[in-house]
Parts: C-alpha cells; sequence; structure tokens
C-alpha cells in the first residue's frame, strides 16, 4: 500500500438509502469502502454479511476492505470466509480476541491461497506484543481506537503509541504490513494518527450519514 488511504465505514449509512451514500462516496473519488461485519456475539451489535456486499461490489467498483467482528463457532474459517469471496473484495481483517491461534493462522493460510490482502485488529485493551508472532506473516494491522461494535464513538488515545510501536516494528524487522487505525476519527483526530504515522484511516459518522452535508470538503481534510 503506497499513497495514504482513506476508507469510509458504511456502518452509518442509512440502509434503506444506501445507493445515495455509495453515490456520494463515489463522486467524493472514494477509492476504498470500509465493511464492518458484527455477530452479536465477539461485538454487541449485529450488522450485514455477504449478500449487501454481493450486492454492491455488483453494482460500484469500490475496493473492499472488510473487518469482521465476529466469532467463528460451528464452521471452519475457510467455510465461513468463502461467501465473502467477491469481487474487489482486497483485504479482511479478523480480531486476535475473536479466534484461537488455530484459526488465525487458517485465516492467514486462507487470504494466501485467494490473494487476498490479511489483517488483523486489536481492541483497545490489547497490546500490539499480543500479535507479534503473526506480523511478518500479514499484509495490514488493524489498530482499534474505539472499542468495537458501534459507530460514532470517541476516539481513545492509547492507540496511538501502539501506532508508533508498529512503526518501529515494521523498520526494524522490515516487515510488510500497512498500519490502519479505525475509530472515532474526525478532523482532530485524524492529525493524532498522521504525527502516528497509519497507512490507512477507517472513518464511519464523519464521512457517511445523511448529516454529512460537506463530504467532499472532509474527504479533503483527512486526506491532509
Ligand atoms: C466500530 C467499527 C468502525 C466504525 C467507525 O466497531 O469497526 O469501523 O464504523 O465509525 P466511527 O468513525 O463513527 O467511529
Ligand atoms: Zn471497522
Amino acid at each position: 500500500m503506497s499513497k495514504f488511504i482513506v476508507a469510509p465505514s458504511i456502518l452509518t449509512a442509512n440502509f434503506l438509502d444506501l445507493k445515495t451514500d455509495l453515490n456520494k462516496l463515489e463522486q467524493a473519488n472514494i477509492e476504498w469502502i470500509h465493511y464492518d461485519v458484527m455477530d452479536y456475539n465477539f461485538v454487541p451489535n449485529l450488522s450485514f454479511g455477504p449478500k449487501i456486499l454481493s450486492d454492491i461490489v455488483e453494482k460500484y467498483n469500490f475496493k473492499m476492505d472488510l473487518h469482521l467482528m465476529v466469532k467463528i463457532v460451528n464452521l471452519s474459517v475457510e467455510d465461513y470466509l468463502k461467501p465473502f469471496l467477491l469481487k474487489n473484495v482486497e483485504q479482511i481483517t479478523i480480531h486476535f480476541e475473536a479466534l484461537d491461534d488455530e484459526q488465525i493462522f487458517n485465516f492467514i493460510d486462507f487470504c494466501k491461497k485467494n490473494k487476498i490482502r490479511s489483517s488483523i485488529s486489536i481492541n483497545p485493551d490489547t497490546e500490539v506484543k499480543d500479535i507479534e508472532k503473526y506480523l511478518n506473516q500479514i499484509d495490514n494491522v488493524l489498530i482499534m481506537s474505539v472499542h468495537p461494535g458501534f459507530g460514532g464513538q470517541s476516539f481513545i488515545s492509547n492507540s496511538l503509541k501502539k501506532i508508533e510501536l508498529l512503526n518501529f516494528l515494521r523498520d526494524l524487522n522490515k516487515f510488510n504490513y500497512s498500519i490502519q487505525v479505525d475509530g472515532g476519527i474526525n478532523e482532530d483526530t485524524f492529525k493524532l494518527v498522521q504525527d502516528a504515522k497509519v497507512d490507512m484511516i477507517v472513518a464511519g459518522s464523519y464521512l457517511v450519514g445523511s448529516n454529512v452535508t460537506n463530504l467532499n470538503e472532509r474527504v479533503k481534510k483527512l486526506e491532509g
């Protein structure tokens, strides 16, 4: 990933009028969409699955960044992920806290086999050292700067030192992962994460929803 990317999350869209929001994002030259999948198990909320994703990729050309806030039970990782293997799905993130070690390695293998970028996310209460053993194998690390489950929460600043540590470890070990941050990003907090050096920013309520009337201006602000 070479340039700095802003990926809007469509979690805060009005689903009855999703097309309007997607058209607005397309007109604002947004390249990536962040797609938050929630299961009412790992997180206390339920969002959407492969069907809506399939409808979106059929009509739009966005690169899709899937964020799976889910536990995987009674199914293999591969069987769980297969329905999400759709056109333009470029990156899939799973949560370190949601899967066991074997599932995480199966996930990494699945991504390699299917030429999708593999990404691991950690919650605000999880430390970078907990995922250190995966860092040489993955393409992205997603630092949660809110507790996963809902859009519109306030940015948690302990994410900044994790971003700095990931930069340090990447330089030290010549790792290849990109660094992404998700949660509470707006025109104030984006400066903090840019200073800490991230490659991709996810923004939900700041960019998507009927109250956002100046999208292009906001995208420009975040792109810095
Ligand atoms: C939270 C989701 C985020 C969320 C971001 O669980 O993973 O992607 O949609 O929304 P904001 O930017 O409003 O915090
Ligand atoms: Zn997300």
